[in-house]
């Protein structure tokens, strides 16, 4: 049987990560996979986190299974970050959760959720996306189509014309959105975007599906999920999925949640019943560390307040390195060509540069992005900012 099998070629952005561990220069800088360095170049495990993890390691009596929809606790506390502690949608009742393996479980989850409700039409996805979201609903047997979203050469925000495709959707079409830091582009939409999104989402009776991986990253932890809480209140139904990998530095623990907002509470707790019984079919029981960290910090309002600031520091430091890569970049070109970098949200942007200036700029000046030349902002420690603008600009003139 195995014999029957064609090799599938490496995921792109893993062999960046490849190349750049094989580059032997003293120079190499790796921009490409998408975690937060701080300025000593350590994607660090957060204070509060470590803390966490000490209190509970003296206490636990158990290793026996954690239950099905997850940690309870996690995930009120994820909803409540997520919508705010009194949004309507968790007033009524509408909103339940589940602890996934990551945001991508969640992912997976969801669109699982929606195959199995019977939808039969692609789900629209933004042009770009995250490299994974279209694997992750095509593995689950979605079929998926595009809506402008991004113009890459000029660095800007296509709002109307996604406005537009939107508004030509069939009723009941599945729109997955990006709620903060679009990923690969940086570019948000603005408080009025949002207000316009979830008038055409309401008028045409679309279904949103928000990917709110990076929540207090881009403008504050308010504020990144402020277009979800929108759609929340004025939609019946909306599909989210959250990660804590990069909010709570808890990559390696795999640890998310899908939440659903239904019509009512009696259709909410039906999903609830399909995500466990999805959940109790693709890996039976979730793993219990990375949530119970979350639940700890949660529980502890020195630790909570200690994520909170790290957080708050992180994002500080990711802006702070925008403005100086954007600055340098200025003063190399003479021209405010990549100030968008500066204006845009959370770990990435996109050069816009051709397939072949990416190659130089690993080829010639050892510096690592994305094929599509994403870069990821928060991978910069600080001190190659110059170095990395003079081969950006070197490759960008000609
Ligand atoms: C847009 C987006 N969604 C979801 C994820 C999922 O992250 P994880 O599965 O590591 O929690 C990522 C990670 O890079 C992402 O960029």
């Amino acid at each position: 049987m195995l014999q029957t099998l064609k090799p599938v070629p490496p995921d792109a952005l893993l062999a960046v990560t490849e190349a750049f561990r094989a580059d032997p220069s003293r120079d190499r800088v790796d921009l490409g996979v998408g975690v937060y360095r701080d300025a000593t170049g350590i994607t660090p495990v957060p204070r509060a986190v470590r803390a966490a993890e000490q209190k509970m390691l003296s206490r636990q009596a158990t290793k026996a299974y954690v239950g099905q929809g997850g940690n309870r606790p996690f995930a009120a506390f994820m909803e409540k970050l997520a919508l705010g502690a009194n949004h309507p949608a968790l007033r009524d009742g509408r909103v339940v959760t589940l602890q996934s393996v990551g945001g991508t479980g969640a992912l997976r989850l969801v669109a699982e959720l929606i195959r199995l409700s019977g939808y039969t039409g692609a789900v629209q996805v933004s042009n770009p996306t995250w490299a994974n979201h279209v694997p992750v609903l095509q593995g689950a047997g979605l079929a998926t189509a595009a809506y402008p979203y991004y113009d890459i050469p000029a660095g800007r925000l296509l709002a109307g014309r996604m406005l537009e495709a939107l508004s030509a959707c069939e009723p009941g079409t599945v729109v997955l959105l990006h709620g903060s830091c679009h990923n690969p582009t940086g570019a948000d939409p603005e408080p009025g975007h949002w207000a316009e999104l979830a008038e055409v989402m309401a008028r045409r009776q679309l279904v949103p599906f928000v990917d709110l991986a990076y929540q207090g990253l881009g403008r504050g932890l308010d504020a990144d999920a402020a277009g979800l809480r929108l759609l929340c209140e004025r939609l019946p139904e909306v599909l989210v999925a959250l990660s804590c990998s990069k909010t709570f530095g808890l990559y390696r623990e795999r640890v998310g949640a899908v939440m659903c907002v239904a019509e009512n509470a009696a259709a909410a707790a039906t999903s609830m019943s399909h995500l466990q019984a999805l959940a109790r079919r693709n890996y039976s029981m979730p793993p219990d560390h990375g949530a119970a960290i979350v639940a700890e910090i949660a529980s502890d309002p020195a630790l909570h307040a200690d994520w909170q600031q790290e957080l708050d520091d992180m994002r500080d430091r990711v802006n702070g390195l925008r403005k100086s890569l954007a600055g340098a970049l200025r003063s190399e070109l003479d021209s405010g060509r990549f100030d968008f970098i500066e204006q845009q949200a959370g770990m990435f942007s996109m050069l816009g540069l051709p397939k072949d200036a990416v190659e130089r700029l690993r080829n010639e000046h050892h510096i690592y992005t994305a094929p599509d030349s994403r870069l990821n902002v928060a991978g910069l420690s600080g001190k190659e900012i110059a170095a990395v603008a003079r081969a950006i600009a070197a490759v960008s003139r000609t």
